[in-house]
């Protein structure tokens, strides 16, 4: 349950960062990262009953919308550093763009108000192009359904920064952890069957979810202002063969591969362009701020996790 303390706004320490969207899978993993590194993490939550759980990761919990400038402002007083990892569950509708872009915004000018001095967005790797070759944090952009989401989030916050607030942004590859995602594979691997795109062989880059969480807080304390940060793991990992660790864990056979035209009608456009891409991508840029993954391979990392998961 939510104590006075949660609601009242408490004084808050010097070196704090208020991540919104803490109760959320990337969330709570940044703020358990900013608190083993010694911040004072604050946790912006929609719900009083989320606040144990941050508690409980390491951080100070208070409820607040993301699009509430006054809550903001009253949450993030004294912070040195914003996240942004507030998001809707669910496809690029309406309110899911509002709490990203006017989040962005609500949370780029609270930064302003309060005198914090960084904002960090949190974005995807989905934004780049598909390409034959490896993804650099410059590549070529090409987003589409909900990666258009996350670009435009990123472009909100550096338009709404007022001077003094340096942006910089987080574009995390396939995060993999007991959740997001990855549940949504296991539970369809082990069903209905995985919308697998045919041949299979196109590449995704991972990153674990601890691992990805302190490349936020890499990015927070020594990135450059301005610049995107793939935060990715050492190895590519194909599909079919991502997929394939899952099936033997669950000793189920490998899904059907589906043709592109089998694809898109399983699972619209957008998601099947998504599947079907290929996005092996370069951490050069992450790893130069001493940033390093303690899971550098998800043939090791995945399986690990699988063993973990009831
Ligand atoms: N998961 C991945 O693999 C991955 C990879 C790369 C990038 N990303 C990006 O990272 C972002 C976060 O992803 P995620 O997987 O952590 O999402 P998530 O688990 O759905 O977490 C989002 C959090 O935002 C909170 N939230 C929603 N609306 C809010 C509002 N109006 N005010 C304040 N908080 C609000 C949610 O609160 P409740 O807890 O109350 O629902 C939830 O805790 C997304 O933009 C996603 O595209 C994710």
């Amino acid at each position: 349950m939510l104590s006075p303390r949660d609601r009242a706004a408490p004084p808050r320490s010097a070196a704090g960062t208020l991540v919104a969207g803490a109760h959320g899978f990337l969330g709570l993993a940044i703020v358990a990262a900013l608190a083993e590194a010694g911040g004072a993490p604050i946790g912006l939550i929609r719900h009083p009953d989320h606040a144990e759980a941050v508690r409980r990761a390491g951080g100070d919990p208070i409820v607040g919308d993301v699009r509430d400038r006054a809550a903001v402002v009253r949450a993030a007083r004294g912070c040195r550093g914003i996240v942004h990892v507030a998001s809707a569950a669910g496809g690029p509708d309406a309110e899911a763009r509002r709490i990203r872009i006017d989040g962005a915004r609500t949370l780029a000018r609270a930064a302003g108000e309060v005198g914090a001095s960084r904002l960090v967005v949190g974005s995807g790797y989905w934004v780049y192009a598909s390409t034959t070759t490896i993804l650099h944090d410059d590549s070529p952009l090409e987003p589409r359904g909900e990666s258009r989401v996350n670009l435009d989030t990123e472009e909100a916050a550096f338009e709404a920064a007022p001077p003094g607030v340096e942006v910089l942004v987080v574009r995390p590859g396939m995060v993999y952890g007991d959740g997001s995602w990855f549940h949504g594979m296991v539970d369809a691997i082990r069903g209905e069957g995985y919308p697998l795109p045919y041949p299979g062989t196109n590449r995704w880059s991972l990153i674990e979810r601890s691992d990805a969480a302190r490349a936020f807080v890499a990015v927070l304390e020594r990135g450059r202002p301005r610049d995107a940060y793939l935060a990715v793991d050492d190895a590519p990992i194909e599909v079919g063969e991502l997929v394939g660790l899952v099936a033997r864990h669950l000793g189920r056979p490998l899904p059907a591969a589906l043709s592109p035209e089998r694809l898109r009608d399983a699972v619209g456009p957008d998601v099947a362009y998504h599947l079907a891409a290929n996005r092996p991508a370069s951490n050069a840029r992450l790893r130069a701020l001493g940033w390093a993954p303690t899971t550098p391979d998800p043939r090791v990392g995945v399986p690990r996790l699988l063993g973990t998961l009831a």
